[in-house]
């Protein structure tokens, strides 16, 4: 039995109050990454943030975006990342998802999340922005490109991968990467955090070809 379908036009969305139409539309893009954004200002006072807008951009080199919401001077994740060059993206994992949560309230910049909601920052000689250290995916980025969108004043901020941290555990053949096994939760909307299970691995598609299940 098929469910019955709901439809929103423009009018119905621009209608909605302005919490639940944030939480209808962040829905919609489908599952997200989690990420924790550690960054920290030019005299080295840590700051870490919530984010689902991770994207890939490309391989190589490898670079993702972040979607940086507007704001200004407020936004510690944006002022400090222009003002090193340099941040961490690191995977929320099973086992700290409310302590990630929480660095989405508004901390004055004085206070470093890491301490507030009791997770550990890395520093690494010679990076200026914390890792964290509680153990799942940790990635080391550098700015390479900012552009504030005309349409909407968030900024578009995209980094280069310049070190990779990934636990032994997770690594698969050919560059496979496991995000189950490394404890990585994928989120929906802004505050339903989900524990994922692969069932289907997929060859390469060829256009001569059937799709082909693999054998994980
Ligand atoms: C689940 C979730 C996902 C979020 N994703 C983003 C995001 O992609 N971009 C963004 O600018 N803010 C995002 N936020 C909001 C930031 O975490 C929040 O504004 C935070 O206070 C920013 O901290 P900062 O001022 O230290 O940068 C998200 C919040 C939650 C709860």
């Amino acid at each position: 039995m098929t469910q019955p379908i709901r439809e929103f036009n423009a009018e119905a969305i621009e209608a909605m109050p302005a919490r639940s139409r944030a939480a209808f539309i962040n829905a919609l893009s489908g599952f997200k990454s989690a990420n924790l954004v550690g960054t920290a200002d030019a005299q080295g006072r840590a700051n870490l943030a919530i984010m689902s807008s991770a994207v890939h951009l490309g391989s190589h080199p490898p670079l993702l975006a972040l979607i940086i919401r507007p704001g200004g001077d407020e936004r510690h994740t944006l002022s400090n990342i222009l003002a090193t060059g340099t941040y961490s993206i690191n995977h929320v994992t099973d086992t700290i998802v409310e302590a990630a949560h929480q660095t989405a309230a508004r901390y004055e910049r004085a206070v470093s999340e890491f301490q507030a909601v009791g997770l550990t920052p890395c520093w690494r000689d010679g990076f200026k922005a914390p890792l964290l250290a509680e153990g799942g995916i940790s990635l080391g980025m550098v700015l390479r490109e900012h552009q504030e969108l005309a349409i909407n004043g968030t900024h578009l901020v995209i980094g280069e991968i310049v070190l990779a941290c990934v636990p032994e555990d997770s690594l698969l053949a050919e560059g496979a990467v496991d995000l189950r096994t490394a404890g990585t939760v994928a989120l929906s909307g802004l505050d339903h955090y989900h524990t994922t299970t692969s069932f289907k691995r997929m060859a390469y598609a060829k256009p001569d070809q059937p799709p082909r299940v693999l054998a994980r």
